[in-house]
């Protein structure tokens, strides 16, 4: 299947950061096969399929490394509320009161806010129970995601939210063997143990274990996010989080650990020697008064570093357009104004994005060979700068939001076209989500 896509221009995102104008591209079972130049476009045979987008830049699919899709019905519910006690009052509570209509209702909102948001590719932490409809949802959709349910075999906060270890595994292991490398692999398994705080020795001991049975698997936790929790956790095993993920030998190159806010010198020459993958999620961090991870420094020790909105009850929204504003904008009072510029963010949000998951190979550029993810926003509407068309990544990064987003392209299929293609019926998903919460409310 053979198709045409023309753009105005096309952000690449390659190692040159080229920007290239008056080039269409060949799209071919999925994957981008070629660019053509305009003037050519009419050698062109007619039977093709042509997609004209003449009017909108041509952006790789965002990939955001940290998301909670379950908890997408909660959002607004857990405001003001620092990190264990939003988990302990709220979090926790509604996550343990879904059932499989609520999950789905959760998993729904969030996909679709992704997708219309221009994020193609997602890590995503799953909840403990039901698991199998989050993978369900993906696939319907079309997203391409790594997922897992989140495990929890210990619970101080909130002791009914948890089951014992074998439970953990045994289910685990399953839902791994039905969807790992599922929907012509792009669904991929992220084995997710919450954090410390919620799993035994045992058992993040035994999931990186059974990793080696899942090629191209991730292991994805919570990580040095707040101070009590990292007080809880040094009071507990001795260690700060990084220093015991290292003693328990869960760092590598397949872990990504979100937040990563309080490190000590010492963990962050962990994360380097072990190649770990750091998911920074600047809006939750300031919304849950977590902090300001030390990005810049970060990055000056070559440390991963992508983007992740975190759930929707933490910041209170999935776009990645705020992530990136504000993954600029916060560094700059503490590190100075050039610290975090425009294309070094939009990189995070695209080919970072995709090397903290092993897919940089398939995704994050618009590059020949690589799946046709891909984005095309408006950069002449709602407050752009004037010669946005000069002047790109400052445009999407420093002004640009979700309502940019024209369309959404996955393996070369249409997703989502503001005009012509949506994802659900939205206002009866919102129906359905306004049922499905009371009901929730009423279990909690
Ligand atoms: N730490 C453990 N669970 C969570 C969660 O759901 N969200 C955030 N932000 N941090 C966590
Ligand atoms: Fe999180």
């Amino acid at each position: 299947m053979k198709k045409i896509i023309i753009p105005k221009n096309i952000v690449t995102v390659n190692n040159e950061n080229e920007i290239l104008k008056n080039n269409a591209i060949l799209v071919e079972d999925g994957l981008i096969k070629e660019f053509i130049p305009i003037n050519n476009l009419s050698n062109i045979s007619n039977e093709l399929e042509i997609h004209n987008y003449e009017n909108y830049t041509l952006v790789p699919g965002f990939v955001q490394t940290h998301i909670h899709l379950c908890q997408t019905l909660f959002r607004g519910l857990a405001d003001d509320l620092e990190l264990l006690d939003w988990l302990q009052k709220r979090i926790f509570p509604f996550e343990n009161s879904h059932d499989k209509n609520s999950l789905r209702i959760s998993a729904q909102l969030g996909i679709n806010e992704l997708l219309k948001g221009g994020t193609t590719t997602i890590l995503d932490m799953g909840t403990l129970h039901h698991q199998e409809i989050i993978f369900e949802e993906l696939i319907k959709s079309g997203i391409r995601a790594f997922a897992g349910n989140c495990m929890i075999d210990r619970n101080d906060l909130y002791p009914s939210f948890s089951e014992s270890t074998k439970w953990n595994l045994e289910n685990t292991y399953q839902w791994a063997k039905n969807f790992h490398n599922s929907s012509n692999g792009k669904i991929k398994f992220g084995f997710a143990p919450r954090f410390v705080l919620s799993c035994s020795e045992e058992l993040l001991i035994e999931t990186k274990e059974m990793m080696k049975e899942f090629e191209g698997s991730l292991y994805h936790t919570h990580s040095s996010e707040n101070k009590k929790e990292v007080e809880t956790v040094r009071n507990l095993t001795g260690k700060d989080n990084v220093e015991y993920f290292d003693s328990i030998k869960i760092l590598d190159d397949k872990t990504v650990l979100a937040h990563c806010i309080h490190l000590s010198d010492e963990e962050i020459s962990l994360l380097k020697n072990n190649n770990s993958r750091v998911s920074h999620c600047p809006s939750s961090n300031l919304k849950l008064g977590s902090g300001i991870a030390n990005i810049p420094k970060l990055m000056k020790n070559n440390i991963s570093i992508s983007l992740g909105a975190d759930g929707a009850p933490c910041n209170n929204s999935l776009s990645i357009f705020k992530e990136m504003h504000l993954a600029a904008l916060i560094q700059k009072p503490i590190h100075g104004p050039t610290s975090m510029d425009a294309l070094t963010v939009f990189r995070l949000a695209t080919i970072e994005g995709a090397k903290a998951l092993h897919l940089d190979n398939e995704i994050g550029s618009i590059e020949i060979g690589k799946k046709a993810d891909f984005v095309l926003l408006d950069l002449n509407k709602n407050d752009q700068p004037i010669n946005a068309d000069e002047n790109i990544y400052s445009s999407i990064v420093y002004s640009a939001d979700k309502s940019n987003v024209k369309a959404v392209f996955i393996n070369g299929e249409i997703i989502y076209d503001n005009n012509s293609k949506n994802i659900y019926d939205e206002n009866e998903l919102s129906e359905s989500a306004k049922i499905e919460l009371k009901k929730l409310i009423e279990r909690a």
